[in-house]
């Protein structure tokens, strides 16, 4: 599903990345971890396609992410599911249509994005709230249908970066078994944080990134 080649990542000569080399299968969950600042987030912008490296290949899906052209990347974008720290709403419409939107974005027709956008709301617990604005949600309602709308596509590989971050730790460990869900039916799971009581909440494959280097990569704990 995944694979780096020889990644360099620089930021004003900054090396962030130096030289990756990462393969990740289709079906696979995966934790990205390391220290703030480690470049976790710069690696997943490289999946979505929203940086380039400045050397090195990426490859998603078996398309090479780094030399697509502006144009092609909703392609990409159609097939992977983001979940990002810093989520945008579009404040003037209501939770379900937030979710419709971006369906119907995809191609759905407006009565299976409505159904579609229904359920996932549902499974986040939200449905009761599908006719308000954003913003009278709280911070972690505003998370959860940034969440909903990552997943109502049924993505065949979702980025999490950091998503647990404004969530208690009821709906954290309740994130976490949505996505064990979602890959159990077979989609490819990252999620970066650098929270360590997510790591040791799921077994799972942990990539420890340090000095622009994957430093660990097994079962946590190491
Ligand atoms: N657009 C940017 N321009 C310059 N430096 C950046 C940019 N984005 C991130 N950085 C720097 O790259 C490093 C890695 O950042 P980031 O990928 O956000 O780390 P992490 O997600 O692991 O906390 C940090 O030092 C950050 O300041
Ligand atoms: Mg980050």
């Amino acid at each position: 599903m995944i694979r780096l080649r020889s990644l360099l990542k620089l930021y004003d000569g900054r090396p962030i990345l130096r030289g990756l080399d990462l393969q990740v299968d289709a079906g696979e969950f995966v934790f990205l971890t390391g220290p703030s600042g480690a470049g976790k987030t710069t690696l997943l912008k490289m999946l979505y396609g929203a940086e380039r490296p400045t050397e090195g290949e990426v490859w998603v899906a078996h398309r090479r992410v780094d030399a697509l052209k502006h144009r092609e990347l909703p392609m990409l974008r159609r097939k992977i599911g983001v979940i990002f720290q810093d989520f945008k709403l579009l404040s003037h419409r209501t939770v379900l249509e937030n979710i419709t939107f971006v369906l119907r974005f995809h191609g759905l027709s407006s009565r299976e994005a409505h159904k579609r956008a229904y359920q996932v709301l549902r499974r986040l617990g939200l449905h009761h709230r599908q006719s308000a604005l954003p913003e009278v949600l709280s911070g972690g309602e505003q998370q959860r249908v940034a969440i909903a709308r990552a997943l109502a596509y049924q993505p065949r590989l979702i980025l999490a970066d950091e998503p647990t971050g404004n969530l208690d730790a009821d709906l954290a460990a309740e994130l976490l078994s949505l996505l064990c869900d979602i890959n159990y039916q077979g989609a490819t799971v990252i999620v970066a944080t650098h929270d360590h009581s997510l790591l040791e909440a799921l077994p799972a494959r942990t990539l420890v990134l340090g000095h622009g280097r994957i430093e660990y990569d097994g079962s946590w704990p190491p």
